[in-house]
């Protein structure tokens, strides 16, 4: 089928690569072992750090998510060791299997896919842990799976009140770039990202954010650990090198892409997520389905997850819109397979973007035949109106 104009990529990630990184990227591959290279990747790293707001390093694979996950249990964890997580979706559980492939044992406090982690869960458990037996506490910031959002400020009051020394591993694999997120403030110890999705990058790299208690653990974690090994990447990252060949061309991009959040404002980018969440979750309201979080408090602010009626399946309508508007829409996950679809707002993204990705969710709604009320569309660009008046009210 021959189509025109853009696709829309609206999964939850990868997301949309702005044309200014793309163009970033179309450079030629440079010796890793120069001073032109060190040069970029120094710059590169500086300016990850107030996106994760840490003082601290960053460390950066060239690999997807899935293998910072595993870098941050292999650095830091021994054969045996006990930690704790959550049952907070598909994600947590792939993080859960990580974890037990290298003979991790995984308290999995189970969840019903709707809410996220409960700290009074958190308390109770490490209060009861006397011992200390538990050597972290790892928990997804942003389910991608669900579209549900866990407090990490309130966990780690948890944790400090139980006076409980685990480690606090946080997944922002979803979240880095496009929810608040402060890595040092809240006292995290490990923060695992990814290129693919806040930061507007194609995929391929992903992050260790790392604290000082993160790195004095990693001086007697026995886990054998090779091409992850933080020390092995901290030394020549000093000097703006890596250990083995980086991915030079995505660093190209990724300096772009950071300046682009830095010139937006962090603060700035985070509320643009909020106004885009409100505003998917006016229009799903207003259609009559479901959303899947349950706690407003805990909404995403990178994507919205929607339950289909009953006897409806959400494969089809994402089938339907593809093919009729050329519009990618996230799938339900393992147990929500065909029963959720999800809306991805973040990343590069505006306004516009917005309306014709909502437009292309209520124009399949209707040629899937699924039951639904209309006017989802307009109650959202009433809601964005409404906000870009305030704004600029507030601007005066
Ligand atoms: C929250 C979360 N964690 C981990 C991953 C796994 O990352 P990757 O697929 O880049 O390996 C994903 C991927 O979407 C994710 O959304």
């Amino acid at each position: 089928m021959i189509r025109s104009g853009r696709h829309f990529l609206q999964i939850p990630g990868p997301t949309n690569v702005p044309d200014r990184v793309l163009r970033a990227m179309d450079h030629p591959v440079i010796d890793h072992r120069s001073a032109e290279f060190s040069k970029l990747a120094s710059e590169v790293l500086e300016n990850l750090r107030p996106i994760f707001q840490t003082s601290g390093p960053v460390i950066m694979y060239p690999a997807s998510g899935t293998g910072a996950w595993e870098a941050a249990i292999v650095n830091t964890l021994s054969p045996g060791d006990r930690v704790l997580m959550f049952e907070t979706g598909h994600f947590s559980q792939l993080w859960r299997q990580v974890a037990e492939k290298f003979g991790i044992q995984v308290e999995y406090v189970p969840g019903s896919w709707r809410q996220g982690v409960a700290a009074t869960d958190v308390s109770a458990r490490l209060i009861a842990d006397e011992r200390h037996m538990f050597k972290a506490v790892m928990v997804v910031h942003n389910e991608t799976s669900t579209g549900v959002t866990s407090c990490i400020p309130e966990i780690r009051r948890a944790m400090d009140q139980a006076r409980h020394p685990a480690l606090l591993m946080v997944d922002t694999i979803s979240s880095l770039g496009s929810i608040d997120y402060r890595h040092d403030e809240w006292g995290v110890d490990i923060t695992v990202a990814g290129s693919q999705k806040g930061l507007m990058m194609p995929p391929g790299l992903s992050f260790n954010a790392i604290s000082e208690k993160a790195l004095s653990a990693n001086k007697s974690a026995k886990l054998p650990r090779s091409y992850w090994d933080w020390q092995d990447m901290l030394a020549p990252n000093r000097a703006g090198f890596f250990p083995y060949t980086p991915a030079t061309t995505l660093l190209y991009g990724l300096r772009e892409a950071l300046a682009m959040l830095q010139e937006e404002g962090l603060s700035n980018v985070f509320l643009r997520h909020n106004r885009h969440a409100e505003a998917t979750r006016t229009a799903v309201r207003t259609w009559g389905l479901e959303i899947v979080c349950e706690d407003p408090r805990e909404y995403s602010s990178a994507l919205t997850a929607a339950f289909m009626p009953e006897g409806h399946n959400a494969d089809h309508l994402r089938k339907v819109i593809l093919d009729a508007f050329d519009m990618s829409l996230g799938a339900g996950l393992s147990k929500l397979a065909g029963k959720v679809f999800r809306i991805g707002h973040l990343g590069s993204f505006n306004d516009l973007m917005l309306a014709g990705t909502l437009s292309g969710v209520e124009m399949g709604l209707q040629l899937a035949g699924v039951p639904h009320k209309s006017g989802g569309v307009t109650a959202a660009l009433q809601y964005l109106t409404e906000a870009k008046r305030e704004a600029a009210a507030l601007v005066g």
